[in-house]
């Protein structure tokens, strides 16, 4: 890391006595001496991704904290992330540097709300999206993510009656391109409803040769102006693998960070959310973790995910079901 990226970095911890360089290396040095491993969503600041050991979307987490052989998972995400990882590795302990860092999906879909959907329909089979809280899973069939909704939903035969909640969004999206009409739970991330295709308009005009990345979470009409629609690792794929060399990218803006680092030749323009002066788009519960918090979670081992055992028993397995599946 350079000078100057530890002095940016500084002032984002300006708070820590240790600098940014000491909370590195008291992370690093913490992280071994408790056989910890560190594992964060793209959508995480650019330096929580630098030092983290595994990077990754949603499914590429849960993959990881189901194998780890690590005494203590730090997820530096968000709430429903730890409690997936949890389920996954009840032996573990699991640890999250900020307890607020919730989802406005995963809370547009309360148990109790949703228990009474399923139970209105029940000859459906229910499909949730891992953005879901632990009770929500337990009352669920199969949990999909962004990167294998469309393979799940296919698995099915094509009159299965389908249940798909929470995100209306992901759900229009996969009913429209494998020809179903599953029932949609109708909830949405702020984050992803919030990008203008006005703004996106006027970006496209200027920048007419930018390739546009759009999230499934994202609007029907911002998805349809899409040149490629995708899971944020999808999306990362695409820019590596794409002759294309800008793109205008519809999701968190945390992504921009590993696609600059994978394509360091290449330009990312974040699409900027509707009511905003800001140029990018971020989700302030995922950005409620920084390095100083990580490193007082490690040192502390607190805040601690706990999900209670006859709930982890029921979702468990949608989430196995899952990771057969994908
Ligand atoms: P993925 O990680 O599956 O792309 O999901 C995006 C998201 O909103 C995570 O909170
Ligand atoms: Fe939840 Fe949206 Fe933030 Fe993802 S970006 S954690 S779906 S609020």
């Amino acid at each position: 890391m350079d000078d100057q990226n530890i002095k940016l970095r500084d002032k984002t911890n300006s708070n820590s006595p240790l600098g940014v360089k000491g909370l590195i290396s008291e992370i690093t040095r913490l992280k071994t001496e408790k056989n910890a491993v560190i594992m964060a969503h793209y959508y995480q600041m650019g330096d929580i991704q630098d030092i983290a050991d595994v990077v990754g979307d949603s499914l590429a987490l849960a993959q990881q904290a189901a194998k780890t052989d690590a005494n203590i998972i730090v997820l530096c995400g968000v709430h429903f992330m730890g409690e997936t990882a949890k389920i996954l590795s009840p032996t573990k302990k699991v640890l999250v540097p900020d307890l607020n860092a919730g989802c406005s999906l995963a809370d547009s879909c309360p148990a109790d709300a949703f228990a009474a959907f399923t139970a209105a329909h029940p000859d459906y089979t229910v499909i949730s999206y891992v953005n879901t809280t632990a009770a929500v899973k337990a009352l669920t069939d199969v949990v999909v993510t962004s990167t294998n909704a469309k393979k799940i939903v296919d698995s099915f035969p094509k009159d299965a009656k389908l249940i798909f909640g929470p995100d209306r969004n992901l759900g229009n999206y996969i009913n429209s391109i494998t020809g179903r009409d599953m029932l949609l739970w109708d909830g949405a991330c702020h984050v992803h409803e919030q990008f203008s295709v006005e703004k996106l308009v006027e970006l496209k005009a200027e920048h007419p040769d930018s390739l546009i990345l759009a999230h499934p979470e994202c609007k029907r009409p911002l998805l349809l102006m899409a040149d490629f629609i995708g899971s944020t690792q999808a999306l990362l794929n695409y820019t590596i693998n794409s002759d294309a060399t800008s793109f205008l990218v519809a999701t968190e803006s945390g992504i921009l960070h590993e696609m600059q680092k994978k394509n360091p030749d290449k330009e990312f323009i974040p699409v900027p959310p509707n009511d905003s002066t800001c140029a990018c788009n971020e989700c302030n519960f995922m950005r409620l973790n920084t390095l100083e918090k990580l490193y007082k979670c490690l040192l502390n081992e607190t805040p601690e995910i706990l999900v209670d055992e006859e709930v982890r028993l029921k979702a468990v397995k949608p989430i196995l079901r899952m990771l057969e599946m994908s």
